[in-house]
């Protein structure tokens, strides 16, 4: 099912009209449809089957709690990347047991947290990370589980800042060093080494760089089985691309289980997924509503109430989402949609054909469920918009809108 579609020339999420959420919440708007997140996690947990992975939603990609929780709900464990996706994780109330902890920098007061949680494991980036995380484990009197990740060296051929597992990004230890981690680890007390992870960037619109990281990392991994005795997880991380152009060809989650499925069985581990974008990306709506028409010499702007610190992927990756009328017009424009910051990098969309559109007409911009809301600031001091959920014909907010009082809260 496809969350967003048209009738009789209306944009509609799911059964409830663009329109009527747009009235009734105010612009700009965050709009989720409850019922893609779910088949979208279904759809993955489906072809992945006969490998049972644990599916770790990546809060990164959309932290909003009710989010979280329709993950929850079909049984998904979570990848957080800071103590304040723990606690958001927590209090949607995620089982700590299905937790899993990312990222090159966490902190001290981060690590003892997830230890006193009790998480799942720590994806470790460096043996200083390990010593840390012993460290902490030891005076808590705990054990931290442990997983290195592994910098497979593969091209994802993906936005250089989407790319994560080549040897010039900041993510994992090679080969060899993953392999002395391990050897250093294992010496610690307060650490358990149970799996190896590698995440090798986002956005990935073919499954062959998936598979070709595994075969590097697959002679690794049965070292390490036969090395440690609670070695058992093997996180193949997130990445899998989503359609954001009309022809972007996504793989089929099928065509992913295809990929890794046989190296995956031979090395008999347990699997552990983190998709973000693949679950959230297309479940999501930007709705703005158009404030003036500029033209100049060259291409005309198109000003709406939302802009870079709503949705920042175009002015950050360059990245396309599909601008949609919300009512269905006649013709195009040529140019820019931009918001009010003050910013020439302050566009939603550039040198485009764009619906033709009049001052007050709404627009909505695709694709943008997965790395929307949780990359927004409040630049040139813009409260962040509303987070609305819909499932059929129902919609109810699931973020304030923020106000200028949020703004300040907590200046002295
Ligand atoms: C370690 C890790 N896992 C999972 C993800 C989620 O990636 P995606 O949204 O592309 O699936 C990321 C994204 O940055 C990540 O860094």
């Amino acid at each position: 099912m496809e969350a967003f579609g048209y009738r009789e020339g209306e944009l509609f999420a799911e059964g409830t009209a663009v329109r009527d959420l747009a009235d009734r919440y105010g612009t700009p708007l965050y709009v989720y449809s409850r019922n893609h997140l779910r088949q979208r996690y279904r759809a993955l947990a489906d072809a992945m089957a006969a490998i049972q992975p644990l599916i770790c939603y990546s809060v990164k990609a959309n932290s909003n709690g009710a989010v979280i929780r329709t993950f929850l709900e079909e049984g998904a464990g979570l990848d957080i990347v800071s103590g304040g996706e723990l606690y958001r994780a927590r209090r949607a109330g995620a089982d700590p047991a299905r937790v899993v902890f990312a990222g090159v920098g966490k902190t001290r007061a981060e690590i003892e947290y997830a230890l006193r949680e009790g998480i799942l494991f720590f994806t470790v980036e460096s043996e200083a990370e390990a010593a840390r995380i012993a460290a902490c484990a030891r005076g808590l009197n705990t054990t931290g589980r442990i997983a290195f990740r592994v910098n497979p060296d593969v091209d994802p051929s993906t936005h250089t800042y989407m790319t994560t597992g080549k040897k010039e990004n900041k993510f994992g230890l090679d080969l060899e060093r993953t392999r002395r981690a391990y050897e250093t680890a294992a010496g610690l007390d307060g650490l358990e080494i149970v799996g190896l992870h590698m995440h090798i960037g986002s956005q990935i619109l073919d499954v062959r760089p998936f598979a070709a990281a595994l075969e590097k990392v697959a002679g690794l991994c049965r070292e390490l089985r036969e090395a440690y005795p609670a070695f058992r997880y093997l996180d193949l991380g997130g990445g899998l691309g989503i359609r954001y152009r009309p022809d972007d060809a996504p793989p089929e989650p099928a065509a992913f289980a295809r990929a890794v499925g046989p190296a995956v069985h031979a090395l008999g581990l347990s699997v552990v997924m983190e998709p973000g974008r693949f679950l959230t990306g297309n479940a999501g709506l930007l709705v703005c509503r158009v404030q003036y028409i500029k033209e100049n010499a060259l291409k005309t702007f198109v000003v709406t109430d939302a802009a870079m610190n709503d949705l920042i992927r175009p002015s950050l990756y360059e990245a396309h989402h599909e601008i949609l009328p919300v009512t269905r017009r006649e013709g195009t424009v040529y140019g820019d949609l931009v918001g009010p910051v003050c910013e020439s990098g302050d566009f939603l969309a550039r040198e485009r054909e764009l619906p033709r559109v009049a001052e007050g007409d709404l627009l909505a911009v695709g694709s943008a469920g997965a790395y929307g809301f949780t990359m927004a600031s409040t630049y040139n001091s813009r409260p962040r918009p509303a987070e609305v959920m819909v499932d059929g014909e129902e919609s109810w907010v699931v973020r304030d809108r923020e106000t200028w009082e949020d703004l300040v809260r907590g200046e002295r």
